[in-house]
């Protein structure tokens, strides 16, 4: 966890993709140096799904009643609570996103509410754009807020290091930049719904 200036919020980069030798953790760890460098989050986190390690959910009741009744989903819900916005950093699998996102999200409801979340999606040819146009109507209808700007990463490990590390070209870095500072806006102007 990482702390930076200005006004009490948190952003939370969720990791995506679980499986051994993925791209994610690399992609995501750009994306917390650029909201460092953006500086319009009190606090950064990256969140990787692989720690979290939920299994399928296994909640018996509709997540809007928060009666859990595992640790780990009370866990995952003490975690999502604390942020008040979100990087999904998410591959395409199959022209979609991946099922362990889907199944993170679902283990939740009032957590993720009147919060923004910014896609950095990767991937091939399409750069990851169907897997972050397909969450769109998923994120809404827990009352998310996707922002238009977003970082599309084709072809993602022609941006990688054999040490590990994403050099971004300067369209990732204007439209991370992008992404962020109307992540900053909008978790600010959703703050009163938040509230309430
Ligand atoms: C099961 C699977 C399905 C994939 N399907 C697509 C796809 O539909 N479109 C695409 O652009 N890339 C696809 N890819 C390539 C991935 O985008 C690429 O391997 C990326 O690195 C996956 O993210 P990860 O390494 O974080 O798991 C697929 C990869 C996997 C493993």
């Amino acid at each position: 966890m990482k702390e930076y200036g200005r006004t009490m919020s948190k952003l939370e980069i969720i990791i995506a993709s679980t499986r051994p030798g993925r791209v994610g953790p690399q992609v995501g760890r750009w994306i917390e140096d650029a909201a460092g460098a953006h500086g319009g989050f009190s606090e950064v986190e990256m969140v990787d799904l692989a720690e979290v390690d939920l299994p399928f959910m296994n909640e018996p009741h509709h997540p809007r009643l928060g009666q859990y009744t595992h640790d780990h989903t009370r866990r995952w819900s003490e975690k999502v609570a604390e942020a008040d916005a979100f990087a999904f950093v998410m591959p395409e699998y199959n022209y979609g996103y991946n099922a362990e996102l889907k199944n993170a999200i679902d283990y939740l409801h009032h957590e993720w509410k009147y919060k923004p979340v910014g896609l950095v999606s990767y991937g091939g040819v399409a750069a990851g754009t169907r897997a972050a146009q397909m969450i769109k109507q998923v994120v809404t209808t827990l009352k998310m807020t996707p922002v238009f700007e977003a970082v599309s990463i084709p072809f993602v490990s022609q941006f990688l290091a054999e040490d590990g590390t994403l050099t971004p070209n300067e369209e990732m870095q204007t439209a991370a930049k992008a992404m962020l500072e109307e992540l900053a806006r909008t978790e600010s102007a959703l703050r009163p719904l938040r509230a309430t």
